[in-house]
């Protein structure tokens, strides 16, 4: 191993992944707190189910990946912070439509009951527009960098939201339920519900650091990967973890009959395909030579989680 691959891999086993999602989730909680109008705000309903998802206890991936990107890039922190919250309120905006009866019909999700089941369809319905929305009034109030205006950060939200990414891949999705779909459309299927959202957050956090087109470039690769390999583990651990570790209940994709990787290719194969794209991910890192240990190490962490 090359001197500087060696003092890159000692980075990585001496950074504190546990102590940087603490403090991340810590100030990406307290941002969002302060974002959001009260649970007492008229109409308190509203504000409530908004809270109820939103504070449900998710792992605030999207975010800590948002504020690795910009630490990899030497940008500020309260820079990316506002990025890293309006992308976790579009995720939970998705998750909390994903689990209508009219799509995935899940009764659980963080841990607790869905926001339909305790505030009903249609608070649920406009919760989730709330949040959509909430994402772009914290965008719309972020300054701008040299490199990149303030209408890039609102127009790369709004691309891997809209009906040509998200949107596009829970289309995709819930016209694959009980059909016999190629692999490559499958992809398209992770490409779009679910690696469009994470790369933007990645994304996002260069930006918010002024990155060069270069290391955009990189962080692009980066998170597009890591947001493929994310699905493919999400779809494993639906068939090899239980409801209660996961905090959503288990084995709904083979119920539903979902396309995915663990249903088309087998468990093992979907594994080594999760350990190619982190691979991959890794590899898009080089430029970066040992600065982005923080998104090294989370896409390590993602590879291996258990929920
Ligand atoms: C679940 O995302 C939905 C997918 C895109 C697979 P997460 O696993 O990040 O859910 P939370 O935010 O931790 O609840
Ligand atoms: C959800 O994918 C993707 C989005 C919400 C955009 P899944 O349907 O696989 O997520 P889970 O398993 O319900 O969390
Ligand atoms: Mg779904
Ligand atoms: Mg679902
Ligand atoms: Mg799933």
């Amino acid at each position: 191993m090359s001197a500087s691959r060696q003092s890159q891999r000692q980075a990585v086993t001496e950074f504190d992944l546990n102590r940087f999602l603490e403090e991340s989730t810590a100030q990406v909680n307290r941002t969002l707190d302060r974002a959001l109008p009260s649970e007492r705000t008229r109409p308190a309903t509203i504000h409530k189910a908004m809270r109820y998802s939103l504070f449900a206890g998710g792992k605030r991936m999207r975010p800590a990946l948002c504020l690795a990107a910009a630490q990899a890039c030497g940008g500020q922190i309260a820079d990316a912070l506002p990025l890293a919250c309006a992308v976790e309120c579009i995720h939970t905006y998705s998750l909390i439509h994903d689990d209508l009866p009219a799509m995935d019909n899940d009764d659980f999700r963080r841990g607790k009951p869905t926001n339909h089941k305790v505030f009903g369809e249609g608070i649920a319905v406009l919760a989730g527009d709330a949040l959509l929305t909430q994402a772009f009034e914290l965008a719309a109030q972020c300054r701008g960098w040299p490199r990149y205006a303030h209408q890039d950060v609102v127009l790369e939200l709004a691309r891997a939201s809209g009906s040509l990414q998200l949107i596009a891949g829970q289309v995709a999705d819930l016209e694959g339920e009980g059909r016999r779909i190629s692999v490559a459309d499958l992809r398209y299927i992770h490409e779009r519900k679910t690696s469009a959202l994470l790369c933007c957050s990645v994304r996002l956090g260069g930006m918010s650091a002024n990155c060069t087109a270069a290391r955009l470039k990189a962080l692009t690769q980066f998170g597009y990967h890591v947001g493929l390999a994310f699905q493919v583990i999400d779809d494993i651990l639906d068939v090899t973890q239980s409801s209660e570790k996961l905090g959503k209940t288990a084995g709904k994709d083979t119920a539903a009959q979902k396309a995915t990787y663990p249903a088309m290719v087998g468990l093992e194969k979907s594994r080594k395909i999760a350990q190619q794209l982190t691979d991959k991910a890794f590899a898009a890192l080089k430029p970066f030579k040992g600065r982005a240990v923080a998104l090294e190490s989370l896409a390590g962490f993602l590879l291996n989680r258990d929920c």
